[in-house]
């Protein structure tokens, strides 16, 4: 079965701070995407990666994937991105080619992800799953509020089980034709899903739970950029 990965980093990364799109911000001197990227071509079953670059940076990003070495047995494409997340991954999957089977979408903003988190997100696609999302249990408790004017406190609406919560991370697998499917059909409900899987559910198929990794957390905060320097640096050595 073949299998391709396509990575949104079509974001600008605002809660990062001022400066460059977040996908092209620097970790340890390597652009973040990079990294994805790379994480993503470790897999011995991916055969493609797409990047969904921001729609002024396509030549940019090109450049940049082409200056680092990636592993020869990997082709990669770039294509412009959206204004949502939703609308980049769309992007990237009408420019899949013919034959693919399996689909790994999965954040620039996660490029720490270790190969054997990519390799069992594929295997349980392969061993007959739709939908694969890797997560992780929660350390802090959830409360689900009622959101009221910035300033005031905000009443207490449910407080979910905690045992029975997982904090979702990417790459997700899916099946190519219902990862498609969703798309067409959510997007065109105009639904602000804030994952892949989420469409799949909302289309009433299956999606299930692998174990995710600490080390494929998102980078969204300045604290988050000195977490994933130190994990390069504890990698290194
Ligand atoms: O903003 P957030 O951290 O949820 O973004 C997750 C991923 O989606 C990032 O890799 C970001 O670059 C990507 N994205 C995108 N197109 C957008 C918004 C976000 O590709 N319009």
């Amino acid at each position: 079965l073949r299998t391709a990965a396509v990575i949104p980093a079509a974001g600008r990364g605002v809660r990062l701070g001022p400066g460059a799109p977040k996908a092209l911000r620097a970790l340890n001197g390597t652009p973040m995407l990079v990294h994805a990227v790379r994480a993503m071509a470790a897999s011995r079953a991916v055969s493609l990666v797409v990047v969904v670059a921001p729609a002024d940076g396509v030549g940019e990003v090109k450049r940049l994937l082409d200056e680092h070495a990636l592993p020869s047995r990997t082709d990669y494409l770039v294509v412009p991105g959206g204004d949502a997340r939703q609308e980049s991954v769309r992007l990237g999957l009408e420019a899949l080619p013919e034959g693919i089977d399996i689909v790994l979408v999965h954040d620039a903003a996660r490029p720490l992800v270790p190969v054997d988190t990519v390799d069992a997100v594929v295997e349980a696609v392969r061993d007959g799953a739709v939908a694969v999302v890797p997560a992780l249990p929660l350390a802090d408790t959830v409360k689900e509020v009622e959101p009221t004017a910035p300033g005031e406190p905000e009443p207490v609406v449910a407080t979910p089980e905690r045992a029975r919560l997982r904090a979702v991370q990417t790459p997700q697998g899916f099946d190519h034709d219902t990862l498609v499917n969703a798309h067409a059909t959510i997007a065109l409900a105009g639904d602000g899903a804030t994952d892949d899987a989420g469409m799949v559910e909302r289309l009433g198929a299956p999606v299930v739970v692998v174990p995710g990794h600490e080390e494929a957390f998102k980078v969204t905060r300045p604290l988050d950029l000195v977490l994933a320097e130190a994990v390069l640096a504890r990698r290194r050595a």
